[in-house]
């Protein structure tokens, strides 16, 4: 792991301006800079580059972020790739933190696997070449199918002797440990023989998007009723089935550049694909999708072609599991490869330039094609028919991010012409599914909030009046039932700017003492998640004596976090204290020490939150109990409560008027 310290320096040194700059031509218009956006195909400028807020934002396709998102989306690094980018550009040497044994113990087992099957797929390859059973079986078996030496070559194909334990002898002569050996699945053992797991099969190993080889597949070479058609590697360490999508490394480039993702099912289907030029193709292995396969093609591009063979059986599965491909935003299009053929054989049997004619000439939206073949099915049978119309109704519903909305409405209407419904209807039905979406999450969100939300009447005079003051007479106001979480905010605001600020002249302790010493824990007094999570990270860099700046959660790895971090301070009322400052050189009523102020109304606000909370909860359990010495506990209780609450209004009020 990189060391908190590094971050920091990195973060530091960061200037959007010339980061953006690398990759885009970028011209200074008054305090913005403007360019041609990189993520989406425009004439005229509407990329920006805001240096004094450190973000990046596009008005033509509205995607933003700091400087490190930017890298993360243009050159599709992870987070920790994109800081390793900026520590060698801003040369800032890289210190690795400690990490825990178990940690360490889990990425060096993770290279091991790595070195191993590097060596493997060196191994393998120099078998098929180079050895006599290699050239006469494993090679002129590729050669047969019409894979040309470059091609074998460019996906590192091999071969597995026909022996029992070449590999193994070899590897362990190498002095590779037979744990990990195994773990890799290339050895097996047999009465106590560890032996070659992949013999006399030809080999085609599985890269990740780096090129590293995570594991194999090991096809058989002649029809074998008793022996599975593919072996492939176990789950490891390193190989995770469904997040793994077969020859993304080969194709990135081209999904990236033609915007466009095809998807088969087999090894044999891709290399074929790419032989003939075609090579923005990846494979799911013969498996539905998963959700984290998706999010690997959305990295490069939003629009997903699957190719079906001709014969495939599990096309109605296959198509109930791509709603979730809808969900995820993707724009989902199916080809039927025709015959029994599949992609490979197909594109061999009618040529490169063919294939592609019919690829284009016979591209069909997945959702209209769902409800051709549900039509078909459904025949006259009215109330399996009314069905298909809600199924329909359902899947359209799903695609409601608010980009898709013409798409949405281009669907309703060839949906019901297809349907022969009244379009209306159609709209009337959609509508209904988004709005029962809608109310479920709404319910849940309810309920959370009865159990938070004290009766109206039950606020006393000095809190109302306290609540009232403490909104600030030009301010919006703030409900103070209302969950938004604005207080909350706010505090996590007054840490960022603050924390490190005198709070006490008497003694010496800052804001974030005053905020971390108070008898509450305000990671478990908030509501937002995100809050909680800045809260407690926060928290350990305080433990640490080590306040972490602004920078730190504006470049987090969660991007939820930078998010509501550029948000956060962004605050409109911080600015415009900011400005009257600039201006008029004066400050706001408060001076400078307005931040006091803020800290202790801020904090005191969530304690009253909680106590109130508190007080309902309480007022519950008595109304549940039956128990008498329960119920004198409970009145005991509401008492302290009160008095709590009390003490807590009169507190604010001080603050504020003081
Ligand atoms: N598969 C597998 N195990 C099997 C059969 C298939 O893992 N026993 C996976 C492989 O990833 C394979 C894909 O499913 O590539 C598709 O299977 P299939 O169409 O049978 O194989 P092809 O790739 O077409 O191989 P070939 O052209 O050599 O028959
Ligand atoms: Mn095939």
């Amino acid at each position: 792991m990189i060391s908190q310290q590094t971050i920091q320096q990195i973060l530091s040194r960061i200037d959007i301006v010339e980061i953006v700059g690398n990759f885009v031509k970028l011209k200074k218009r008054g305090a913005n800079y403007l360019g041609l956006c990189p993520f989406h195909n425009e004439k005229s400028p509407s990329f920006t580059v805001t240096p004094s807020k450190e973000i990046f934002k596009c008005f033509g396709c509205g995607v933003s972020g700091n400087a490190i998102k930017f890298l993360m989306e243009h050159e599709k690094y992870s987070y920790v790739e994109a800081l390793r980018w900026l520590a060698q550009k801003y040369d800032v040497p890289i210190e690795e933190t400690e990490v825990s044994a178990e940690v360490r113990q889990q990425q060096q087992l993770a290279d091991s696997l790595y070195i191993i099957n590097n060596f493997a797929r060196e191994y393998f390859s120099n078998t098929l070449f180079n050895t006599e059973e290699g050239q006469n079986v494993g090679l002129s078996y590729f050669e047969e199918r019409g894979f040309t030496q470059e091609t074998i070559k460019k996906f590192q194909l091999g071969y597995s002797l026909n022996v029992w334990d070449a590999f193994t002898k070899a590897a362990i002569s190498k002095g590779y440990n037979l744990e990990y050996l195994q773990k890799t699945g290339l050895v097996t053992v047999r009465n106590e023989q560890p032996g070659d797991n992949y013999r006399g099969r030809v080999i085609f190993p599985i890269h990740n998007q780096s090129g590293k080889v995570l594991g194999f597949g090991a096809r058989i070479l002649v029809k074998n009723d008793r022996a599975p058609k593919y072996i492939n590697s176990p789950e490891n360490e390193i190989y995770i089935k469904n997040r793994v999508l077969y020859g993304t490394y080969f194709a990135r480039h081209a999904i990236d550049k033609l915007n466009e993702c095809l998807l088969v099912e087999g090894y044999t289907d891709v290399i074929s694909l790419h032989q003939a030029g075609i090579e923005n193709v990846v494979a799911s292995s013969g498996t539905s999708l998963t959700q984290h396969q998706l999010r690997l093609i959305k990295k490069y591009t939003n629009n997903l072609t699957i190719l079906f063979d001709g014969d495939n059986a599990g096309i109605k599965a296959a198509l109930r599991g791509l709603d979730m491909a809808i969900e995820e935003g993707l724009n989902v299009k199916l080809v039927l490869i025709p015959d029994k053929e599949d992609p490979d054989s197909y594109v061999q049997k009618i040529g490169a330039a063919a294939f592609r004619e019919f690829i284009a000439a016979n591209k069909q939206d997945f959702v209209l094609f769902k409800l051709q073949i549900s039509m078909q099915e459904a025949g006259n049978d009215s109330s399996r028919k009314s069905q298909l119309v809600n199924e329909i109704a359902e899947t359209i519903s799903k695609i409601d991010k608010t980009e898709d909305f013409t798409r949405q409405q281009d669907y309703i209407r060839q949906c019901s012409q297809v349907l022969k419904i009244d379009e209306q209807g159609m709209i009337n039905l959609v509508n209904k599914f988004i709005r029962e979406r809608f109310q479920k999450k709404e319910n849940q969100l309810a309920k959370e909030q009865a159990a938070s939300t004290p009766p109206d009447d039950d606020l006393s005079p000095e809190a109302i009046a306290a609540m009232e003051a403490m909104e600030g007479g030009g301010e919006p106001a703030v409900n103070f039932f209302n969950p938004d979480e604005k207080q909350e905010r706010e505090l996590v605001k007054i840490l960022l700017r603050f924390g490190d600020k005198p709070f006490s002249e008497e003694d010496k302790s800052t804001v974030a003492d005053y905020i971390f010493h108070l008898p509450y824990d305000f990671e478990s007094l908030a509501d937002n998640e995100m809050v909680r999570k800045i809260l407690r990270e926060y928290k350990q860099f305080y433990d640490q004596d080590n306040l972490p700046d602004r920078k730190w959660f504006l470049y987090h790895n969660d991007q939820d976090i930078s998010s509501m971090v550029v948000h956060i301070m962004e605050d409109k009322e911080a600015e415009l204290s900011a400005a009257w400052k600039e201006k008029f050189e004066i400050d706001t009523v408060y001076g400078d020490n307005a931040y006091l102020k803020d800290t202790i109304s801020t904090t005191n606000y969530l304690i009253l939150r909680k106590i109130r909370k508190m007080i309902v909860e309480n007022q519950q359990e008595m109304e549940r109990s039956t128990v008498f010495e329960e119920q004198i506990k409970c009145i005991e209780m509401h008492k302290h409560l009160k008095q709590l609450e009390t003490e807590l209004t009169q507190g604010i009020g001080t603050v504020i008027f003081r």
